[in-house]
Parts: structure tokens; sequence; C-alpha cells
């Protein structure tokens, strides 16, 4: 039986992996310039954190999650995202109480959602998040920005638009929600059965909906924007404030409104804005999230963060043409030939390894040829031969695969020669 991957999951395989390697080091360097610090929780979690905190009328908890009871009969979800995993290993650590404040963390693993695969939608994906807790701080919401348009940078992505809105306080939020029941009530019935449920329950899902999007009611929703309180209005500003200050380019979108409930005040995405990029521009969502731990159990504590899926980073990547195929090699292939000189072989090798060369020789029994093929395959920067005359008289001839210089070196010396060389050749 030919047994296929699930479907909205994929294999990574040798070539593509270097890719994720190389995003993986420039996102925590970035996060050590910030001075952000890991954090790993559970890949599943008891499934009501995700529908305390993401929201029970959003489609993540009534769509997409992949939720199961084990052989205790406890009801657990793999986890959609990371922000409410994060939120209940702070209060259940107490990272409240810690000594550094703000809390800020990084995280970094697969995420699950049962949603129609297509290109940039998966349904295992990988998020690379941070948030920062324990700061009301304008200027922290301007860091968390700065953090992800910097690691945008770093991996070289330039077509890329930071979007920003407010979602505002709690009073804001509620006068803006009448406003959003009066405007769309009237005529509810044009609209998806969705959406005909999240009128009463929470309508500001219904700005969210993909398939009521084309109706000309979302056009004209009113704007959160003319809803903010003063305080909302002013920490808003101090947000724009500080973006400026530090030249970080945004444009503000009211109707950006996130798919997940926790959000108040600030809430951006990063878009992409590549020629030749798929239906799905967002790289990037984010926000902040004041009221979440206390939904957890913990302390009133601020908070924001934000998210990305590395998949859709390098779909950005390969919109732009960044994307070359990985070359690597190592730094020496031992070449073995007749039965005394493979086995000694082994032991070279080890001792190559041991000495931190990377390098590798032949199992498959290969003539010369092939072994030289093989080196060459590897892009192997030096090649060593050891055949039975060499064993005899205790030497090794040794080829600098660059300039085809050859030498002979006694055995006893190969593995130090191997490694000025190469510092050597590191140094040049
Ligand atoms: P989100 O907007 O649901 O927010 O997801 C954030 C990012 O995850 C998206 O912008 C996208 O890059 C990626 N993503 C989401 N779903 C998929 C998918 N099916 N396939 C591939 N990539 C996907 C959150 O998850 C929040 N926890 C972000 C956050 C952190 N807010 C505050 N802190």
């Amino acid at each position: 039986m030919n047994i296929q991957i699930p479907r909205g999951t994929q294999d990574i395989l040798p070539g593509e992996s270097e890719i994720w390697q190389f995003i993986e080091t420039k996102a925590q360097d970035v996060c050590r310039r910030y001075n952000f610090r890991e954090i790993r929780t559970p890949i599943f979690e008891h499934t009501e954190l995700f529908t305390r905190t993401v929201g029970d009328t959003t489609d993540i908890v009534q769509k997409e999650m992949y939720t199961f009871k084990d052989r205790g009969d406890r009801n657990l979800t793999l986890r959609p995202e990371g922000t409410a995993s994060v939120a209940r290993a702070y209060v259940q650590n107490k990272l409240y109480g810690s000594a550094t404040q703000p809390n800020k963390l990084y995280y970094y693993g697969p995420m699950f959602r049962y949603e129609r695969p297509q290109s940039g939608r998966m349904r295992q994906f990988v998020q690379f998040g941070v948030e920062a807790m324990g700061s009301a701080d304008p200027a922290i919401d301007a860091e968390v920005l700065a953090l992800v348009m910097d690691i945008y940078k770093e991996v070289g992505i330039t077509s890329t638009k930071l979007v920003l809105n407010s979602l505002g306080d709690k009073e804001s939020r509620e006068a803006h929600r009448q406003a959003l029941i009066d405007h769309f009530k009237p005529s509810i019935h044009e609209f998806c059965s969705d959406c005909q449920m999240r009128l009463e329950k929470n309508p500001l899902r219904i700005l969210d909906c993909k398939k009521d999007r084309d109706n000309p009611l979302m056009k004209s929703a009113p704007s959160i924007l003319d809803y903010l309180n003063d305080e909302s209005r002013e920490y808003f500003e101090q947000v724009k404030a500080h973006l400026d200050r530090i030249g970080l380019p945004y444009v503000i979108d009211p109707t950006l409104v996130r798919g997940l409930d926790y959000y108040y005040h600030t809430a951006f995405e990063v878009m992409a804005e590549g020629e030749g990029f798929g239906a799905i521009t967002t790289l990037c969502g984010g926000g902040r999230y004041d009221g979440l731990v206390e939904e957890v159990g913990g302390p009133s504590t601020p908070g924001i963060g934000f998210a990305f899926s590395i998949e859709r980073l390098i779909m950005a990547l390969k919109a732009e043409n960044l994307v070359q195929e990985a070359n690597p090699s190592i730094d020496c292939y031992l070449v073995a030939l007749g039965d005394e000189a493979k086995d000694a072989s082994v032991e070279l090798l080890y001792q190559l390894r041991q000495a931190g060369i990377s390098a590798d020789k032949d199992y498959l029994d290969r003539k010369m040829k092939g072994q030289f093929k093989a080196a060459d395959r590897l892009n192997a920067r030096y090649t060593a031969v050891l055949g039975e005359n060499e064993l005899a008289d205790g030497s090794i001839v040794i080829k600098n695969m660059e300039t085809g210089e050859q030498v002979s070196q006694p055995l006893t010396d190969f593995v130090e020669y191997i490694k000025r060389e190469i510092e050597g050749g590191l140094k040049a």
C-alpha cells in the first residue's frame, strides 16, 4: 500500500530544510538583539484554553481545530496558535512574578488548523512568534513591530507593507459593536448563516468573513477608528509617534480586525507586496491582547505579540527570487581502495570528525571513479586516497579539489594537515 502524506502537510527535504534553518537562525538573531528569550510549550493543550481565548465565534474554534479525546477522556486540541499557550504558561509558571519585566518571549513550532489547503494555507504550518507580556507602554508596541520588520529585512524580503489599526479598549469596542449591529441588522438575511449567528454574539467577526467579503455593506461598515474613546485614541497616537520616531513606515487600515478575539488596541498585519504572490498576501499578524492573561486565570497583564508562518515567509522569498538551491559542501571525502584500506578509513573518518572536520566516505563499495564522483557530488574540498601502497608505507594522498594539487602525507599527520589546510582556507 502506498501511503501518502496527509492533505495540508508537507515534507521538507534536504535542499529546502537549509532555507528553514537560515530563517530560524536569522529570526533568533533578531530576537536576541531585542532581548527576547525562547519559550517552548506543548503541542497540545486542553481544548478550553483555545475556546476561551481565541474565541468561540472565530473560524479557528468553530471549524479548524484538531480536537480529540485522549484515553483518559480529556478534551485536547493540537494548538492552532501560540499566544494562548504562552499566556497559560505565563500564569502557570508565575512569570508575572519574575525578576525581569516585561517578559519578552519568542517561540517557534508547528501549529494545526483544519483549513482548506491552498498555496500559503496549510493544515500543519510552523509559526515563529513573539509575546511581550507585562507592559502597557506604547513603546513596546513599536519595539515588537520593529522586531518583525527587522526579521523580514534580515532574510532579505523587501516588498512588505506594515498595516496598522486600533481596535480600542473595552469601552470603544462596545460602542463600535453596537454600531456594527445597527449597521448590519436590517440586511443580515443577505449574509451567510455564520454571520447571522455572529451578529449579536460578535459582530466584529462579520468583517472578517471570507464568504461575504464582497457585500457592499462591508465597505460602508462603521470604522472602529470613529469609536475610539480619548484614551484609546491617545494610545494609538503614541504608537504611531514611536514608529515615526524610528522611521518605520506603516499604513493605517481601519478595516483590519484580525481573526482572533483577544485583541485590544494595536492590531497589525504584514502584507506581501511582491509581484507573482498568490491570493493570500498576509505574511504575519499580531496585536495587543490586554485581558488575555486574566482569561486564563492570571492577574491583569497587558501583552502584545505577533506570529508569522515560515511557509508564507518562504513564499515571499520565492516571489522575490531570493531562494537559491542550497549547495552544501564537506571538508574531506575519504577514498579507500581494498579491504584493509576500507577498514582503516573507518578509523580515520572518526578521527577527522573528532577534530571538528566534516567528512564522509563510501558505503556502497564503489570503485575509485565512483568514489571520486561521490566526493564531487558532495562538493568535498579535499579528497584523501588510501590504497594498499599507501597503507604499506603509512601515507595518504590528499587532493585539493579546487586547485587539483596533490600531496602525500604521513598517515600520522593526516588529520592535523587537513585541519590546518581548512583553517588556513577559512582565513584566506
Ligand atoms: P494569525 O493571524 O491567526 O495570528 O496567524 C498568524 C500568521 O500565521 C499568519 O499571518 C500566517 O503567516 C500564519 N498562518 C496562519 N494560518 C496559516 C495556515 N493555515 N497556513 C500557513 N500559515 C498560516 C495568530 O496566530 C496569533 N497568535 C498571532 C499573535 C501573536 N498575536 C499576538 N501574538
